[in-house]
């Protein structure tokens, strides 16, 4: 009998060889999360616990996982862990940075060039017969080439998004919680401003900052109101960085032009959601990762972290450094 006991909750792209020759592995195999009471008294039998972000990981789940020694999270960013929770038990949290950072800038950029280039409501009009002639000044939008970015989180995945801007030939902005080293501003041809600035300035805001308290409703009626009337707000983060019922008031009223988003508040988002009646907003349902490649590395990376933490050793990418410490 393998001396460790696992759950994942869900099914992974990845063989579990490896990890099955350490543990008696369970595998929660439905499309849909487990529900909240059921993990809640796994938790009381595992020693290590493999989750994704649709799996509320919260003080009394935490509490109740009396021999939990390591938490995986298959994804970079833990706002459904409660960190301080793992923390105070020195629980160490792994999660999968790095290896998402292409494709979720690459999600991004296509976010970018379909919501300024009417990709969808263009698909929409071919599809519904509208189509009847080529039309000086049919589905027009803005340039990209040339434009002026605003990047809010000037991290990895907003780093990889002004790498590709740059091609673009677009003017970057930047707002971010420290200032990046001047030699990464100047390769990247960043300019640092304040957040008022570069609401003010930019045609396109893309935001890549975490969920956290200080992120929650950043962007809400105060912001949407000092922004062009033209500019498009992307996001490719977490849904409640947006108050999503500014966002459809500044929508509706013509205070910005446009937005798309990979995330919503809550997800799914609603279907009677007011947002889902609007032509000028385009929403995919949390993809940014959804590469073939990233899906297999972020889920070896995951099962290295678990394993890692099963074994007494460090993770390779832990959340919470501190529960190494010594106090
Ligand atoms: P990262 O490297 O940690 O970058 C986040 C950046 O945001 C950091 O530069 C951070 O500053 C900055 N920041 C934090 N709080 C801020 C605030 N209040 N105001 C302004 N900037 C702030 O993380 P990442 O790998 O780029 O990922 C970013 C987020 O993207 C993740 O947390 C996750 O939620 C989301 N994500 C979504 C998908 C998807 O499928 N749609 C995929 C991957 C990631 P410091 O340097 O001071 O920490
Ligand atoms: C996806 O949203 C992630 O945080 O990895």
């Amino acid at each position: 009998m393998p001396p460790f006991r696992v759950l994942i909750t869900r099914r992974l792209p990845i063989e579990l060889d490896e990890l099955e020759a350490i543990a008696s592995v369970e595998v929660w195999q439905e499309r849909q999360p487990p529900p909240y009471e059921w993990l809640l008294e796994k938790v009381k039998t595992i020693d290590g616990l493999l989750c994704l972000l649709t799996d509320p990981i919260n003080r009394p789940l935490i509490e109740a996982g009396t021999s939990l020694k390591v938490i995986s999270q298959m994804a970079v960013g833990c706002d459904n862990i409660d960190i301080p929770a793992a923390t105070v038990r020195k629980i160490p949290v792994g999660h999968t940075p790095g290896v998402l950072t292409d494709a979720t800038a690459d999600l991004t950029w296509a976010l970018v060039m379909a919501a300024a280039r009417r990709v969808v409501e263009g698909d929409r009009f071919t599809r519904s017969g509208q189509w009847k002639t080529w039309e000086p000044d049919l589905l027009l939008g803005p340039n990209v080439s040339g434009a002026t970015l605003g990047i809010v989180g000037m991290g990895r995945i907003g780093q990889a998004v002004a790498q590709r801007a740059k091609g673009f030939d677009m003017r970057i902005l930047y707002h971010s919680r420290t200032r990046c080293h001047l030699e990464l501003e100047q390769s990247l041809g960043v300019e640092c401003v304040s957040f008022d600035r570069l609401l003010q300035e930019s045609d396109f805001i893309t935001i890549h900052t975490p969920l956290s308290e200080d992120t929650h409703h950043l962007f809400g009626d105060a912001q949407f109101e000092q922004m062009k009337s033209s500019a498009i707000l992307i996001n490719t983060a977490r849904g409640p960085i947006i108050d999503p019922d500014a966002l459809y008031r500044a929508l509706s009223q013509g205070e910005i032009a446009g937005a798309a988003l990979d995330v919503t508040e809550p997800e799914p988002i609603p279907m009677d959601s007011p947002l889902l009646t609007l032509d000028n907003l385009i929403i995919t349902p949390h993809i940014g990762s959804a590469s073939v490649q990233t899906r297999r590395k972020m889920a070896k990376m995951a099962i290295a972290n678990l394993t890692a933490g099963l074994n007494g050793r460090f993770l390779p990418h832990c959340i919470n450094l501190e529960v190494y410490s010594a106090h």
